[in-house]
């Protein structure tokens, strides 16, 4: 009798414990952190029956600060956001204090509007806050998803969030949850993997680092989940312009797009992310920016979204040739603030025509600007006791070792080891000779690639305070060990091993597209330079995205898919020297050959080099 009273007493307390269990994972699956943005709509609703049908338009209007001539404007049409394209920098340079200065000085001219209503400010702060001099650089995104640590990521965005606000500015059009299909894509290394899950995962972690679990808290980011939706499904050949992929169309059913694609809204929306960018590219022939369904219908009504939609670059006008009416196509769609970097004096006149026609209801302006409002005032923009200029104390830490060492921690756990033959790795540090060649080894903008310091990067010292594999080796290796380098390998006979880096060099969207991702000759011919040397090869491929290796696979007897790492260099020869043993697993699949490329699992003749989640250790 005990016995049994005993085992049922047990089998109660299970189901009790199994049950608080998984209430407390649906509560914290359920709620997005900090208050839903619904419940500041008493305050919301309580300043929008102050507003004028032209205040409420400049809430919904972002220029760019490069060509906003008359700060005036800023006053003048009571824009509710600006913005600095990729390299729409302050005319004083890229220096910290020009940064702060800038954002100062346009800040300060809400404080001249009717209603000072402060405005969002937006960067591309999309691996650390890359517009700025000295900022810690992180790796590009496909090289985060090859780290598979949301709680590493989380902590990166957190460090870029902290930078970002050194500056002033509160808002990051990051992370992009593209789910890349198709590698010849110039915006692959924007993504953290071609598989679904691990964007979703990863994109929901990068939500909590920049927001964090408050959008009130001075160090929080107004985070931007972009571009929805099949920005990276496009089919090759389909591209606006002739590049091949960007901003093409997407020609999929429904339920792959939502398979494929929806995955990383599903979950940043889960995480609170406050603001959304439609893409520029078309699902099945049908511009996203102006697709009803597929903003109102899926984000704002089933998933719940209860932010705003910024759309992408004057992306309103490939809406419909006449801009009237793509403005009107787009606001209706549920487009709720337009980044019209120039002619934002046209867009406001239009869709105030378009509101007095009665094309644009008064309903849906109300909308947009109640979810601007929400998000200004959950970030504590609208506090009458407090500052909305930079924090100037913030500046410390800016581009800090504390800050650095982040990033190469998420160096070292972003590199896949691919082959290690006898091996040749981990190098000794008391090596005799290291000799060092190829056209990355000692080229930091190289190692960051496109968004650094200029929307399409560009190689060379492109910014202070990074460390290039060059100097990182010379900085490992012992004061015994002599470090030689070429570039093209030539001289290597002698050296006890060789380290080629090669890959990439910096593009940025529809300038990346490639049809053809085999290796630059002068790359190939440094490996095979070193090869004829005699001695272990070792090749470090610093590129956006996986690269047809061709004859340098067999050549060499280590490879090392580095991705675009950033500043943190030294995170590469943490693991070379075996400080660090490698654990990162491929996000997307190598390709063995052009053919390969865009074939996934279940395809048939899918056989890559290296399958997803490749990824060797010590
Ligand atoms: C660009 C990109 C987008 C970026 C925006 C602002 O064209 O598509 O990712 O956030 O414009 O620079």
């Amino acid at each position: 009798m005990k016995l049994r009273r005993l085992t049922r007493y047990l089998a109660v307390l299970c189901i009790a414990a199994a049950s608080a269990y998984f209430a407390s994972q649906q509560a914290s699956s359920a709620a997005a952190p900090g208050k839903p943005l619904s419940s500041f709509d008493p305050q919301v609703k309580a300043l929008l029956a102050q507003m004028t049908l032209e205040e409420k338009i400049g809430q919904m209007t972002q220029p760019d600060q490069e060509n906003i001539k008359d700060l005036s404007d800023i006053e003048h049409y009571a824009v509710g956001s600006i913005l600095s394209g990729g390299s729409s920098d302050p005319k004083e340079g890229n220096s910290l204090q020009a940064w702060t200065d800038l954002y100062d000085r346009l800040q300060q001219h809400t404080a001249l509007t009717r209603l000072k209503i402060p405005i969002l400010y937006g960067v591309d702060a999309v691996h650390g806050h890359n517009n700025v001099l000295g900022a810690v650089i992180f790796p590009q995104n496909i090289g985060l998803g090859c780290t598979r640590n949301a709680a590493l990521v989380e902590k990166v965005e957190r460090v870029t969030a902290e930078e970002v606000r050194a500056t002033g500015i509160q808002w990051a059009f990051a992370p992009c949850v593209t789910v890349p299909q198709d590698i010849r894509w110039g915006r692959t290394y924007e993504g953290f993997s071609e598989d679904p899950q691990v964007v979703k995962e990863l994109g929901e972690a990068a939500v909590r680092g920049f927001q964090g679990t408050d959008l009130a808290n001075p160090l929080s980011v107004l985070a931007c989940a972009k571009h929805y939706i099949g920005d990276g499904g496009t089919t090759f050949g389909s591209a606006r312009r002739d590049t091949g992929l960007d901003q093409g169309d997407t020609r999929v059913d429904e339920a792959t797009l939502r398979r494929i694609h929806l995955q990383g809204y599903i979950s940043t929306v889960k995480a609170g992310v406050a603001s959304i960018m439609p893409s520029y590219s078309s699902w099945n022939g049908v511009k996203v920016s102006g697709d009803k369904h597929l903003l109102t219908g899926i984000l704002k009504q089933e998933l719940g979204f209860q932010g705003f939609l910024i759309s992408d670059y004057n992306a309103i006008d490939q809406v419909n040739p006449n801009y009237k009416t793509a403005i009107g196509i787009s606001i209706n769609a549920g487009m709720d603030m337009a980044m019209v970097p120039a002619r934002y004096k046209e867009y406001i006149a239009d869709l105030k025509q378009l509101v007095d026609e009665g094309v644009v209801p008064v309903s849906r302006i109300d909308d947009a600007v109640t979810r601007i409002l929400r998000v200004k005032f959950a970030m504590g923009l609208m506090d009458k006791n407090r500052s909305q200029l930079a924090d100037r104390g913030l500046q410390k830490s800016f581009g800090s070792p504390e800050h650095r060492a982040v990033a190469r921690q998420a160096v070292r756990e972003s590199l896949v080891l691919l082959k290690n033959k006898n091996k040749v790795l981990p190098l000794a540090k008391t090596a005799a000779r290291i000799h060092v060649a190829g056209k990355n080894a000692d080229d930091l903008g190289n190692q960051c690639g496109g968004w650094t310091i200029d929307w399409q990067g560009k190689s060379g010292d492109v910014t202070p305070g990074g460390t290039t594999v060059l100097a990182a080796i010379k900085g490992a290796a012992s004061a015994k060990t002599n470090v030689t380098f070429s570039k093209d390998g030539t001289g290597a006979a002698g050296a006890t091993v060789g380290v080629v880096a090669i890959g990439e060099q910096p593009y940025a969207e529809g300038n990346g597209d490639r049809a053809d991702l085999k290796l630059a000759q002068e790359d190939a011919d440094a490996v095979a330079n070193m090869k004829a040397a005699g001695i272990p090869v070792v090749v470090i491929l610093l590129s956006g995205r996986p690269m047809i290796l061709g004859p340098v696979l067999d050549q060499a007897d280590a490879v090392i898919a580095a991705w675009l790492p950033g500043t943190e260099g030294a995170g590469i020869t943490d693991v070379l020297f075996g400080d660090f043993k490698p654990k990162g697993k491929l996000s997307f699949a190598w390709p063995r050959s052009m053919e390969q490329v865009a074939k996934h699992p279940g395809d048939k003749d899918y056989d890559p080099l290296f399958r997803f989640g490749y990824g060797l250790t010590y």
